[in-house]
């Protein structure tokens, strides 16, 4: 591909959804695209759209990442091509039922899915971007990690793993000049509802936002140089708060002596 200033971003689940609004929303802003996803047809629509309205060079990588050989061709593009800055790690799926509901596979779908490849994709270019010591890594969690009592555990428990591995990752690369985003949304409309068998239209309407609001507020927080960023939440000192209490008890958390509660 001909190589924008900006560079290139990777963005998972490109076909739909917050993924397809990154990549407008990336081309727009003058990077190269690699849009990765199962549906090539609606891929490849989306970047003839984004090729004649921006000019920029979008590729399309058909694969589906729950599967291993495709995942390792995705994680060979990023270690492999100077032209990448960004990598969004979107692609995502929920349950049609909880835990306790679901079967093996479809437990085994949700980790590949929304824990093994953003893992394997933030490894591979944050060893890619640490070596130039530049790039940008976003990360797609939701605000379910903070309430796995509002859903099924399962897939808000895969979001508190994207937030942890983004927060963990943010740390050790920013000195390295890599930045590491994690974006929480909270419900917005899109097609992720029913692949899982929920309407979202059952939700008050003040709860769900448009997808298209959320993917600006984050590049809000991108640019803001925020490591996480929740569009919905009004109230950042709520989160200020919640973050302060979590880094007050780190010097607290490993300790020879049992605590007092726990001596029988
Ligand atoms: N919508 C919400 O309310 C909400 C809230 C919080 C967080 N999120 C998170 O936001 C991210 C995007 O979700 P969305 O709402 O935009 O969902 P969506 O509309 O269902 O889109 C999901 C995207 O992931 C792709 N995908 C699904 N399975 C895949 C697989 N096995 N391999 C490769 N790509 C796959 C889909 O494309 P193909 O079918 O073509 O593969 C599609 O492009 C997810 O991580 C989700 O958990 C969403």
């Amino acid at each position: 591909m001909t190589q924008s200033t900006k560079g290139a971003a990777l963005v998972t689940g490109a076909s739909t959804g917050i993924g397809a609004v990154y990549a407008d929303r990336l081309a727009k802003r003058g990077h190269d695209l690699i849009l990765v996803a199962r549906n090539t047809e609606r891929l490849e629509a989306l970047a003839a759209r984004l090729r004649a309205e921006t000019g920029v060079a979008v590729d399309v990588l058909t694969a589906d990442l729950t599967n291993r050989a495709d995942l390792n061709r995705v994680e060979q593009r990023l270690a492999s091509d100077p032209a990448i800055t960004v990598l969004v790690n979107n692609a995502g799926l929920a349950l049609n039922g909880g835990l306790l509901d679901s079967t093996p596979a479809e437990l085994e779908q949700l980790i590949a899915l929304n824990i093994t490849a953003p893992t394997l994709l933030a490894a591979a270019a944050g060893r890619a971007f640490v070596t130039r010591k530049a790039g940008v890594i976003i990360n797609i969690a939701s605000v379910l990690a903070f309430a796995p009592e509002m859903f099924d555990g399962v897939y808000s428990g895969s979001k508190a793993y994207v937030l942890n591995l983004t927060q963990g990752l943010a740390a050790s690369v920013k000195d390295a000049g890599v930045r590491v985003q994690a974006v929480l949304p909270g419900a917005t409309r899109t097609e992720i509802w029913e692949r899982s068998g929920k309407d979202v239209d059952a939700f008050p309407a003040e709860w769900v936002m448009e997808v298209g609001p959320l993917v600006d507020a984050a590049l809000v927080g991108l640019d803001k140089g925020e490591t996480v960023t929740i569009p919905p939440l009004a109230d950042e000192g709520q989160f200020t708060t919640f973050n302060d209490a979590r880094l007050a008890m780190q010097p607290f958390l490993s300790r020879r002596d049992v605590a007092a509660r726990y001596l029988a």
